[in-house]
């Protein structure tokens, strides 16, 4: 295994900007009492890039990230430029051409959070959400007819590929094998009314589960997997989803414990071809941007999710007890959750449970 990791850093947009460097160095700290070394190169790209380029990133932004083992990134979205445009002109390219297929989203009610349900504690939930990341409503398959006249129509392809499905439910039972916790892995459709894609996707679970005796199922509709994700979150263990439900359950589940200030994940690769790419779940979040008290804590755990990908777990683990200590401690929290300290606060509190 290489001593030295080049990582790409993409900060990104609003909030992005305050939370990826420190994420990185303490990352880069975790990493150093491993005899490992994190080098980084920072890629400027995003909407202040686009306003002086007119795109988000170069032509060649693709093979010249190619190159890195990993990438951190913060967050993209501008007030002032359509989000299809952003979204589709940096982060989406990024997951889809990398095949970085499976979207690892955990989320866990750790010490010294409060739940908006009041009757959770700390313990209480630890889920994952594994997003499709590649298909399914996320395909860009589509187009505009009769443009911008009063007969305009769009339409929007979902796609799904038994090969995609399969993937990602495979990758979800084997997650659930490896953190053995409540060894269960519940599937998301919305087979009731979508009567082809999602139906595929139930005959592609009942097949793949049949593989796992040892792994429990269970499949729900969104908008019930909706409402139990509130009911009783501590059911959960690994959930599989399609890109959309992914995204949008795994806001739910970020709330449900505690904050998306808190909620990271990991946009994998499994088969190691590309680089993979870590961020936090939130986005650029104009509304506190600029302001300094961003929590910062989903970037860091998302550069935790990275170190372990790249084989260093015990630097990885240093960093998820740290995140843990300040949690626990009370003292050193942004506004999100609850407190009034500032991101380099925290950053700060972070770095000194690291020696
Ligand atoms: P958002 O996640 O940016 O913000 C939602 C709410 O959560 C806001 O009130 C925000 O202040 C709060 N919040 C988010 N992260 C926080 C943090 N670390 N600490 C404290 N509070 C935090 O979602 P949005 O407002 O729907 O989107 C804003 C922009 O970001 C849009 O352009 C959107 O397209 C984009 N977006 C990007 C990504 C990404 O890059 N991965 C993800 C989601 C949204
Ligand atoms: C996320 C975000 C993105 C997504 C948007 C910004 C395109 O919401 O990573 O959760 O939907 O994948
Ligand atoms: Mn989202």
């Amino acid at each position: 295994m290489p001593t030295t990791f080049s990582i790409a850093l993409i900060p990104g947009d609003g909030i992005g900007r305050e939370v990826t460097a420190p994420a990185f160095a303490i990352a880069q700290k975790a990493a150093a009492s491993s005899a490992a070394t994190l080098a980084s190169t920072t890629y400027d790209w995003g909407s202040d890039y686009y306003m002086q380029n007119g795109r988000m990133m170069p032509p060649d932004a693709i093979e010249t990230l190619r190159k890195h083992d990993a990438i951190l990134l913060g967050a993209v979205g501008h007030p002032d430029i359509p989000d299809h445009v952003t979204l589709n002109g940096l982060l989406l390219p990024i997951r889809r051409r990398f095949d970085q297929f499976a979207n690892v989203r955990p989320a866990v009610l750790y010490r010294g959070v409060s739940s908006p349900l009041k009757a959770l504690k700390a313990g209480d939930v630890d889920m994952v959400v594994v997003r499709e990341n590649t298909e399914g409503e996320y395909a860009q398959v589509g187009g505009f007819v009769h443009h911008d006249h009063d007969a305009e129509v769009a339409v929007q392809t979902a796609v799904f590929t038994r090969h995609g499905v399969e993937r990602i439910i495979r990758y979800a039972f084997d997650l659930a094998r490896v953190r053995n916790k409540k060894r269960r892995v519940t599937s998301i459709t919305k087979s009731n009314a979508q009567g082809f894609s999602m139906v595929l996707w139930d005959r592609v679970f009942e097949r793949v589960a049949a593989e796992y005796p040892d792994i429990q199922t269970e499949s729900l509709l969104v908008d019930a997997a909706a409402m139990n994700f509130v009911r009783r979150p501590q059911t959960f263990d690994v959930v599989v989803a399609s890109n959309l439900f992914g995204d949008i359950l795994s806001d739910v589940s970020a709330i449900v414990t505690g904050s998306i200030g808190l909620a990271a994940s990991a946009n994998i690769d499994p088969t190691r071809r590309f680089p993979s790419m870590f961020e936090p779940v939130h986005g650029s979040a104009p509304d506190i941007a600029g302001r300094g008290i961003a929590n910062p804590l989903a970037a860091v755990f998302s550069a935790a999710m990275m170190l372990d990908h790249l084989g260093l777990q015990k630097a990885a683990k240093q960093v998820e007890t740290a995140i843990e200590t300040v949690l626990a401690e009370e003292k050193n929290l942004t506004p999100d959750l609850g407190g009034s300290s500032s991101t380099a606060e925290v950053v700060n509190a972070l770095s000194s449970f690291l020696n």
